[in-house]
């Protein structure tokens, strides 16, 4: 089944080349029975939502050294939280995190819940946020699609119907190359081969680990998916 080899390649990928990120813990480590710390992850995605890695990575590094858990930051003065969050846009994303540790600290006992819908129902959690965090935090099965995702997934099967048209084939494409182990990795290795190698301008598919599964690469449209919806 060609879905479990690109699944496959994809794992394989990830162990040799994932981004070391300080909210990631390595396949190795995942090995060893490691879990990464859920509040980081949780964090991280809140960050990562409407801005970029690089922009992410110094804020992050401040919130976790000032305010290590749910229930540190709970504490805080609000103005506080906004001031750490300067640079990185969007503030009614820092409302909602403020919102969320409360929540977490005084009806979850300060610690993340597991499951995806109940995430759902948190502050600034949506369907995309609960998933990534309940597969990365806790190693639950979910289906996981960003922009990275999208773009890679609509390549690979050749995609070529508009979005939004064609989120749910993407979505179901994903959903069938998804692994029961692991959705975390197979989500974050498509998100670092999207960033580095089948990225939106100028797809490197000469050395891309799929480039064997490709049907974009196949039919050479790469660069055209996918087709974004007319403005
Ligand atoms: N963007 C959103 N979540 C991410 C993650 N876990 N790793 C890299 N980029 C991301
Ligand atoms: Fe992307 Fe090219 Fe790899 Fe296909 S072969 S997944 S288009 S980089």
């Amino acid at each position: 089944e060609n879905n479990v080899h690109i699944c496959n390649a994809l794992l394989s990928y990830y162990r040799k080349h994932a981004r070391i990120l300080p909210w990631r813990i390595t396949p190795q480590q995942r090995d060893m029975g490691e879990m990464p710390n859920p509040y980081h992850v949780w964090l991280s995605e809140i960050m990562l939502q409407q801005t970029t890695v690089a922009t992410v990575l110094p804020r992050f590094a401040a919130f976790i050294q000032r305010w290590p858990d749910f229930n540190a930051l709970a504490g805080a003065q609000d103005e506080e939280v906004m001031a750490e969050w300067a640079g990185l846009g969007y503030y009614a994303r820092a409302r909602n995190l403020i919102k969320c540790a409360k929540t977490i600290a005084e009806n979850f006992d300060g610690q993340l819940p597991q499951s995806a819908e109940i995430l759902l129902t948190l502050p600034g959690i949506g369907p995309y946020s609960a998933a990534a965090i309940s597969a990365i935090s806790f190693g639950h099965r979910q289906v996981i699609v960003d922009a990275n995702v999208e773009r890679v997934m609509s390549r690979l099967c050749a995609i070529e119907t508009a979005l939004p048209v064609s989120k749910p084939l993407i979505k179901a494409a994903t959903e069938g190359m998804t692994p029961n182990d692991n959705s975390g990795d197979f989500a974050q290795a498509i998100m670092d081969l999207g960033t580095a190698i089948c990225t939106a301008k100028s797809p490197k598919c000469n050395i891309c680990p799929l480039e064997k599964y490709c049907e974009a690469r196949a039919k050479n449209i790469a660069e055209k998916l996918p087709v974004k919806a007319a403005k």
